[in-house]
This record gives structure tokens, sequence and C-alpha cells, in this order.
């Protein structure tokens, strides 16, 4: 099959075309729980595990951790997560995250920890609702976090760096004309609209050298329920600005959710992803309820995308790359896109130890204190 061939970014080898993407459940990253979880993807068989979205300032503040060695030894932690992935046989990313909801590029998700809407604090492209628009200076911060974190990245033994332009986060706002109105070089037409991303993917390029491999989650702007060219011409520029691999979604702003439920089909963003395959020569992800061997491999085969990133069906079952490949297709464990204990997970903090991450996987957070399935 297809989806079993290897393919290389940048230098990168990686063993098959699926990937595990950034999927914030809360765990963290240098315990052994998350440990455990993230390297059961990989012996799973996941050929490339991309760790959650992390805040730019976990990896580029020392004034965060109180100090430069403390974050150095964050770093250091994090070499026992890719030491594990590694000895699996998987290679292993980390995306990089900023969220104008949350206090600037140190956000989590979680409700109740976004930024307060009255401290004017929270901050967009232009100003909206309770939000203010970012200064020129900060712009530069936020590009600078993104570069100077990639580097601690590439300096923890991950494989490669995702930059998360996705999922109406702060660098998808900017391409959204009707988010960004600014009058300034970061505004007006595409090509000032494109700049925020852009010079994100150079100051990184710039920080990790010329081997790193750079992925890029572009969140895919729509017209009249097709991609909107603009998107793209983006996809383009990122490619010309050193992004080695397009990992395509939704901006977030479209008809269908980011986490699609059942009654979209699979495949389900495959339709962004296409045109821009088309349009560059690096390797393409897609993503959205691949949860099957024969939608995946469909797709591979159909030239529409590189690799497919599988989510959900992944949580319920890591185990699922494995099983295809050795054929036993009546033993991988469905996952039906509900959305309820994962999701919850993502937002919320003190779930309590113990509680179902998933409906159909009772080791999903608990990987490393349960036995692992034969
Ligand atoms: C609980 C949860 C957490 C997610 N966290 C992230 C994230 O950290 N970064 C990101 O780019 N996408 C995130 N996503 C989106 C997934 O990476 C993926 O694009 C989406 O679930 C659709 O793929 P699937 O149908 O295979 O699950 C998350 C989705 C879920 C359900």
């Amino acid at each position: 099959m297809k989806l079993f061939e290897p393919i290389t970014i940048r230098d990168m080898e990686v063993p098959n075309r699926i990937v595990y993407p950034a999927f914030q459940m809360n765990m963290g990253l240098s315990n052994r729980r998350a440990q455990a979880f993230y390297t059961e993807r990989a012996i799973g068989g996941a050929g490339l595990v991309m760790g959650a979205n992390t805040a730019i300032d976990n990896l580029a503040c020392e004034e965060l951790w109180g100090g430069a060695e403390e974050l150095v030894g964050f770093i250091q932690r994090l070499r026992s997560l890719t030491d594990q992935v590694h000895g699996a046989g998987g290679k292993i990313g980390l995306q990089l995250w900023q969220a104008n909801r949350f206090p600037i590029g140190r956000g989590t998700q979680v409700r109740g920890e976004e930024v307060d809407p009255t401290s004017g604090d929270r901050v967009a492209p232009s100003a909206r609702e309770d939000m203010r628009e970012l200064t020129i200076p900060e712009i530069e911060s936020i590009i600078y976090r993104f570069a100077k974190g990639a580097r601690n990245v590439r300096d923890a033994n991950f494989d490669c760096v995702e930059i998360h332009g996705a999922h109406s986060y702060l660098p998808c706002q900017f391409t959204n004309p009707e988010l960004n109105k600014r009058t300034d070089t970061y505004g007006g037409d595409l090509q000032g609209r494109m700049k925020f991303g852009i010079e994100i993917v150079r100051a990184v390029r710039a920080f990790v050298g010329p081997d790193f491999p750079i992925l890029f989650r572009l969140g895919a702007l729509e017209k009249d329920g097709a991609i909107d060219p603009d998107s793209v011409t983006y996809a383009q520029e990122l490619e010309k600005a050193g992004v080695d691999c397009l990992d395509i979604s939704t901006g977030g702003w479209g008809r269908i959710p980011v986490t699609p439920p059942k009654r979209h089909k699979m495949g389900t963003f495959v339709y962004l992803a296409e045109p821009i395959k088309k349009a560059v020569s690096i390797p393409v992800i897609t993503v959205g309820r691949i949860n099957t061997p024969e939608v995946a491999e469909s797709i591979l085969e159909k030239g529409q995308a590189d690799m497919v990133a599988i989510g959900r069906q992944l949580v319920a079952d890591p185990f699922w790359p494995k099983k295809v490949r050795e054929g036993r297709f009546g033993e991988v464990v469905a996952c039906d896109s509900c959305n309820i204990n994962c999701s919850s997970a993502a937002f919320e903090r003190n779930i309590p130890e113990g509680s179902p991450l998933c409906k159909f996987n009772e080791r999903v957070g608990r990987e490393w204190e349960l036995p692992a399935p034969e």
C-alpha cells in the first residue's frame, strides 16, 4: 500500500504516510503520562507523531520558567519524549502556537485561563469586540518567539517543528480580510495579509538553520464552498519562504468544524488540500475523518495529498497503522467522531484522574500504567 511507503520531508525520512496530528489533551509533554501516550502512537505505527499545540512562550521565555536554567531543564526533559518516540521507530515534531485569546504567546486553551476580557490584553490583527489591535513591536516580538521557540524544539531533538497557522488562531486571522483591517504593511492586500505568516517562517528558518524541517499548518479560507484562491497563493509563498511541508486544515470559519462530526464525509478536508497539492512541490498533508484504510489509500493513490493525518481515530486505536499493515482490519476499533471525551480534554485542565478520555479506549492517558494490549 502507498500508505506504508516512506517519504522524505527536507532531510527527515518518515517511515510511512501516516501522521498523528497535533491534538491537545492537556497532558503536557515532559511527564511520563504524556510520553507514554505519544510513544504508544509511534509503537502503533504512525510514521510522524506531532506534539500538541504548545504556546511559543513555553519554549521561548525564560521569565515564564523563572530563569534560563529552568527552560533548559524543560528542554532536557523533552529529550526523553523524543528519545522514546525514536526508540519506537517514529519521527516526532512539535506544534508551536500563539493564541490571541490568551496571555500573549503563553496561552493554554483551558476554559477560565483566557485573558481577562476587561484587561485590554486580548489582541488581534485589528481591534474587535474585546480585543485590541497588535502593535508592530508586539508582532515582531511574537515572530521572534516563534523563531526562538523553534530553535529550542530542534535542540530538544524533535525531528521537525510545525507552525500553527490554522483554526482561526492568530496567524490564520492575519490572512482573513474580514478580521485583518490593518492599514500598515501587515494588512491591506493579500501581500500584506500574508506577511505575518511569511515572516514567522523566515525567522524560524533563520533560527533553526537550513536542514531542520519546518511544517506549516495552513488554515485554508473558503469562498462558495471551495478553497479561496488566496490560500493557494499563500501556500506557494510559504513554500518560497522556507516551509518544507504544508499540513492543510480549515481556517475555522468555513461550513465544517475543525473536528468534523460523523455527518461529514471521510477525508473531509481533501477539497482544501488537493488544490494546494497541485500548486506546490513540497509534500502536503490532509486531514479530517480519514478513519479507514480505503479512504486513506485512495487519497494517496489519487495524488490528492502525500500524507494523511489521522487524529481521533488514532486516539481511539493507536494500533490502527500496525493492524492495517498486517491486514488485521477486523481488529480496528473504529472512532465515531463523537467529539465527547477527547474534546473536553482539550478545554478542561482538571479532569478527574482516571476519567475516560475516549469512550472506545480506556488506555488514553493511562498508557503508562495499564498493560499494553497483546
Ligand atoms: C481534542 C482535540 C484536540 C486538538 N488539538 C489540536 C492542536 O493542538 N493543534 C491542531 O492543529 N489541531 C488540533 N486538533 C485538530 C486535529 O489535529 C484534527 O485536525 C481534527 O481532529 C480532524 O482530524 P480527525 O478527524 O482525524 O480527528 C484537535 C482536535 C481535537 C478533537
